[in-house]
Formats: C-alpha cells, structure tokens, sequence
C-alpha cells in the first residue's frame, strides 16, 4: 500500500510540497486549505501531471480533515507569510491560532502520523505543535535547519565555482536571524572551509545565510520563499518515508541537549521511519554554544508569549 502524506495549507509551500512529493513519487497527497476550491483545483492539476511526469500517486484537495485519515507524515504550511520589512516572528499570534487548529484537526484523523512544521516562526510552531498533539517529541519536527543549511551550502558553493553537493555543513539554532552557521563544521568534501576562503568572506556568506529568508521576501515582496523550503521539507519526508536515518539539522524538542530545556531549537538528528531518531550533541566552542543560547533565547521569548497567551 502507498504511504500517505497530508500537507495542510494549499499556497505556495504547500502545493510545491505536493508537486514535490508526486514528482519522487514518494506517497498519496491530500491536500488541505480552508480557502474552497484551492487545494481541490492544486489538487486536481498535480494530478493531471501525473501522465507526462510518469507518476502514480493520487493526489487530492478537501477544506476538511476527514479525507486525511490515517495519514503517514502531515506537514503544517498554513499560514500567513511574511512581507518585507517583517520577521518571522510578527507573524506569531495569527500563525498561533493556525497551528494549533490544524494540529488538532490532523492528529485527530491520524494518530499514529509524524508532524512536519513549516509554518513561521518556525520553533514557536513547533512548540505548539508539540503542545497540541501531544505526540511523543520524536514525532513533530520543524523544517529549517536543511533550508538554512542549503541556503549557506549555495553561497559556498558559488563562491567557491565547485558543486553544491561538495559542500557539507551544519546551520544550528532557531530558524530567525540569531541561526548559527557551524563554520568550523563545514567541508568541501573532507576539506576545511578555512582552508579555502577568507575569514572575510565566510563571514559574508554567513550573514548572508542568516538574511537568507528576507533576502527572498524582498524581491518577491508578496511572500516569502518556497522552491527551496519545499525542497527541504520533501528531503525530510523522504528521509522518513524510506526509513533512510539521514542526519540533517531540524527543529527537535530538546531536554538538556545543549543547555537548552523545554524548546524546539534546529540541532543536527537522525531521521527515520520513527520521526527523529536521536539527537546529535556535538561539541561546541564557547563561542559557538553562546551563539545557540542566544538564538535559544529568541526561541523561548516567543514561547513566552504563546504561553501567556494560552494561561489567559
Ligand atoms: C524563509 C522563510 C520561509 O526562510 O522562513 O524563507
């Protein structure tokens, strides 16, 4: 029988997700939306490209949860995107109340299934994702790190004229503007990247990862980006999906790891069929771990809110 995957929110993360996922022919797709007659009709035309593309899968649009049951992953888009000059975390409080509904809805119909965050701010999501379901923390996982991390593997790799897929690397922390490229951990296959660049030029490309999002947001002005976030979300749900135990940075609910307690920050894990199958503690400098606490920091203070939030 053919895995299962919902993707709840029909715009642009959310179809290329699905156009992703049809593509690697990697599981059944609903699609769901409250918008009527968007994810039917997304739904209906990745469908229709089956016959050229050559895949099988079913692929579906509903403005509920029921056709969702039983599904194997269910990866959270919905919400509303940035604009320019915005963070992601302005977006907290609308996004909040997203969440938390179709984190309910979908672990109601599939109880068995992993949660996949993508919604922004991405850590704060999790969080409520986490706090909804109440799914063990190996079975919700927050999108980011692999998007960050391919950001900064681009601007390597472009400065360095060699293949992205010579480049190795690690972008750790919560998915805002204090994440933490690990420069010390990135290689050009085997090679150091100190060895290769400037200290002046990493230090570019690592603002540059950082301004990664906004950098997008800025020419695209109505939203923000969603080729590349969908191609991280999709190597996720492949990982899953055929039980391939890569390791690549995600959000993980983290108890102790790094000094960090009770939050979703991005650190590099294990994913297989079960969700995140361990978490990697990894040895850090002073100055690098005072980098996670402070991006740990922004994590909590948002979290903060949600949980006043939820007290009143
Ligand atoms: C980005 C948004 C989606 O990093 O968070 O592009």
């Amino acid at each position: 029988m053919r895995k299962k995957v919902t993707v709840v929110g029909a715009g642009n993360v959310g179809a290329s997700c699905a156009v992703r996922i049809a593509d690697k022919e990697l599981a059944d797709v609903v699609l769901v939306d409250i918008l009527e007659g968007v994810p039917q009709g997304k739904g209906l035309d990745i469908l229709e490209s089956g016959p050229v593309e050559g895949y099988d899968v079913s692929v579906t649009g509903a403005n509920n949860y029921e056709p969702t049951a039983n599904s194997d992953i269910v990866v959270i888009t919905a919400g509303f995107p940035r604009k320019p000059g915005m963070s992601r975390d302005d977006l907290l409080l609308a996004n909040y109340e997203i969440v938390r509904a179709a984190s309910e809805q979908a672990v109601k119909y599939s109880p068995n299934c992993i949660l996949i965050l993508v919604t922004n701010p991405l850590d704060a999501m999790c969080w409520t994702a986490h706090q909804v379901s109440k799914f063990s923390k190996n079975r919700v996982i927050g999108m980011a790190g692999v998007l960050d991390t391919a950001r900064y593997r681009t601007f390597i790799a472009e400065e360095l004229q060699v293949s992205v897929e010579n480049v190795n690397a690690l972008v750790l922390g919560g998915h805002g503007d204090t994440m933490v490229p690990l420069v010390r951990y990135t290689n050009i296959s085997g090679i150091p990247l100190s060895e290769l660049l400037e200290q002046a030029v990493i230090d570019r490309i690592v603002q540059r990862t950082r301004d990664g999002g906004a950098e997008i947001v800025k020419y695209l002005k109505t939203g923000s980006a969603y080729y590349a976030p969908s191609a991280a979300t999709v190597e996720m749900v492949e990982a899953i999906l055929k039980d391939k135990k890569k390791v690549l940075p995600c959000a993980a609910y983290l108890e102790g790891e790094y000094g960090i307690n009770g939050l979703f920050v991005g650190v590099p894990v294990k994913l297989g069929a079960r969700g995140i199958e361990k978490v990697y503690t990894i040895k850090l400098t002073a100055e690098e771990q005072a980098a996670l606490q402070k991006s740990a920091a922004s994590v909590r203070e948002l979290v903060d809110v949600i949980k006043t939030k939820m007290g009143s």
